[in-house]
This record gives structure tokens, C-alpha cells and sequence, in this order.
């Protein structure tokens, strides 16, 4: 292709990229109040967010060897607009289960490939000592998202160490409270997920 060719179509797939971006409607979250807590003895922990170029960092520093890891989730979800719609979830899972199901697992593989991307990860239990992150991890948008209502949030995160004998110790504690608000960006972070075929 002449280069004169080659510069309109750039000139061209760059203005249909604009046009396209800036009109784009997302829900996106945001964090009101995070508090964070770790028992120092065996590990200390970062959460970052950074609402503009939407990204979290997370880091977990193990300061001592951990044997297994049970991890429990609280989630409520309220709309904004009617708290009577609400939805709201407890699991407790155990982590080391997850990395040999992840290790097992191609759906697993192939969530563990486009996490590695961001970050180190722990591979494997026991946890040894050092740090573990993710960085600049945002998940996989899609603009039909911004068509749900708007929520309140509230997440309850902890974590439990489980030694030899089967004892349970809390290492993390941490509560987090946000907003689910559509919002006009011109950054929209498809990421692996989009790619994937659509139903509908
Ligand atoms: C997250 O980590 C990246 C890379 O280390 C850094 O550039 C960025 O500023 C961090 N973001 C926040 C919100 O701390
Ligand atoms: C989170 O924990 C706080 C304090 O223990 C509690 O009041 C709140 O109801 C919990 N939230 C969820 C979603 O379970
Ligand atoms: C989750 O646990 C909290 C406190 O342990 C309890 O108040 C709440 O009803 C539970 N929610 C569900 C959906 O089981």
C-alpha cells in the first residue's frame, strides 16, 4: 500500500476510534471507605484504586510461611433508587483449593494467564514469605453494563489462617463500601472477556 494510503486509513481508524470512545457510557465503581487490616505477625497488605485511569494495585507482603488460607466474603448490593432490591452473598472458600483448581482447570489456565499479566502471584500452598501483587488490574468492561441500575456497595473481606492442626487465626480484616454510577469515559477497558463471542 502507497504510504499516503497507509496515513488515511491511520487518519481514519483514529477518528472512528475518538468518535466511538467518547461516546461511551460505563458503569463503573468507586470507593467511598476502605479500611484495611492484617495481623502483622503473618502478613500486611495495599489496596490502591485510581478512579481516572480506572486501576487497583494490590499487595500482600507474607511475613511468615502460611500453611493454608480460608478466605470468607460478605457482599451487599442496594439500589440506589429502591433499597428494596438488594442482593447480597457470604462464601467462604478455601485458597489453596482454588490454585489447584486453577492449575487444573483450563477456564482456570486461561484466568491465571491474564491475571499474570499484572502482577506476581501466589502459585502455590504452602504460601512462602514474600510479596505478592497485582497491578494496575482492571476488569474487562462492557457498555451494556451502564443500562443496570445504579447500586450501593459494601464488601467484607477476611482471610484465616488454618495451621497443621486444623486452628483458625484471622490475618485480614477488611471492609470497603462504594457506589456503582454510569459514567461518560473516553477509557473504556474491554480486556480479555469482550473478546469473547456475545450472546444475543
Ligand atoms: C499502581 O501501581 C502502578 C505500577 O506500580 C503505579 O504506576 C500506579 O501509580 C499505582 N496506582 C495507585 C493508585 O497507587
Ligand atoms: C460487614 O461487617 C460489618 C461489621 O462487622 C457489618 O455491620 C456489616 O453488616 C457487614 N456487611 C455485610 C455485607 O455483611
Ligand atoms: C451473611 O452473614 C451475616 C453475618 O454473619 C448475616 O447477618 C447475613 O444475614 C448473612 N447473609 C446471607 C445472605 O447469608
Amino acid at each position: 500500500m502507497a504510504l499516503r494510503m497507509k496515513i488515511f486509513w491511520l487518519n481514519f481508524v483514529f477518528v472512528l476510534y475518538c468518535g466511538w470512545a467518547a461516546a461511551e457510557k460505563v458503569m463503573r465503581p468507586s470507593f467511598k471507605d476502605v479500611k484495611v487490616w492484617s495481623d502483622e505477625k503473618y502478613v500486611t497488605h495495599k489496596l490502591a484504586f485510581d478512579p481516572k485511569d480506572p486501576h487497583l494495585n494490590f499487595t500482600l507482603n507474607v511475613l511468615k510461611e502460611l500453611h493454608d488460607v480460608d478466605l470468607h466474603t460478605q457482599i451487599r448490593i442496594v439500589q440506589k433508587k429502591d433499597p428494596t432490591y438488594f442482593f447480597t452473598t457470604n462464601s467462604t472458600m478455601n485458597f489453596c483449593r482454588i490454585i489447584s483448581w486453577r492449575n487444573a482447570s483450563p477456564i482456570g489456565a486461561l484466568i491465571h494467564t491474564y491475571m499474570k499479566e499484572y502482577g506476581n502471584l501466589i502459585e502455590k500452598c504452602p504460601i512462602v514469605k514474600g510479596e505478592y501483587f497485582i497491578h494496575r488490574f482492571w476488569y474487562p468492561e462492557d457498555v451494556t453494563f451502564a443500562t443496570l441500575p445504579e447500586v450501593d456497595f459494601e464488601i467484607n473481606f477476611s482471610a484465616y489462617h488454618v495451621d497443621a492442626s486444623m486452628n483458625r487465626e484471622m490475618i485480614i480484616n477488611d471492609h470497603i463500601t462504594g457506589e456503582g454510577t454510569v459514567h461518560d469515559v473516553n477509557n473504556v477497558k474491554p480486556g480479555l472477556l469482550a473478546l469473547l463471542p456475545k450472546v444475543g
